[in-house]
């Protein structure tokens, strides 16, 4: 019994570390909607085609090939580097880095300009909602 009770506190600590503040959770939300009015069959944002956009590798807007991963890593927790000036950049994930994913204007313009760097477009709000699902549910 006392078991479960510690599994269970444990299960809901790990749910709250991933929980976004109400800021982000409207942006969330708003993304939601859009992506409903854009595709009729869109159910709910998904990890897997999320982990896609992270890691799928394009001719990037430098006519090079680049990926979200090119400098933000596969690890979330850790450190990236930026692919065009070599700076530091801080880890992407809100488990390792509790700034993340608190300020909506700085995800929005970030999102905007990386998905620039990669796909040369704007995402579309599925793709934002599904990167964002991705990254801030990632191990
Ligand atoms: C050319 C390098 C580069 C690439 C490629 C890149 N990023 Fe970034 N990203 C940055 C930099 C620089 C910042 C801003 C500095 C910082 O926040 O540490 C940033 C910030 C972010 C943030 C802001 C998080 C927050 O809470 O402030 C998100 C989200 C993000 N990137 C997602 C992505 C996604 C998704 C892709 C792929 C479509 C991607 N990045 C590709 C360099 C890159």
């Amino acid at each position: 019994m006392i078991k479960l009770i510690f599994a269970s506190l444990i299960a809901v600590s790990l749910i709250q570390a991933k929980e976004l503040n109400t800021q982000m959770q409207e942006f969330m939300n708003t993304l939601k909607i859009e992506a409903k009015k854009q595709n009729l069959n869109f159910k709910e944002f998904s990890y897997a085609r999320g982990e896609k956009i992270f890691t799928t590798e394009r001719i990037g807007k430098k006519g090079k090939l680049i990926s979200c991963v090119s400098c933000h890593t596969n690890y979330l927790s850790k450190s990236g580097r930026n692919e065009h000036t070599n700076k530091v950049i801080e880890p992407l994930s809100p488990s390792a880095n509790a700034e993340r994913f608190t300020v909506v204007k700085d995800v929005k313009k970030w999102l905007r300009r990386n998905f620039n760097d990669v796909y040369v477009r704007e995402g579309s709000a599925q793709e934002k909602g599904d990167v964002v699902t991705f990254i801030i549910n990632k191990k």
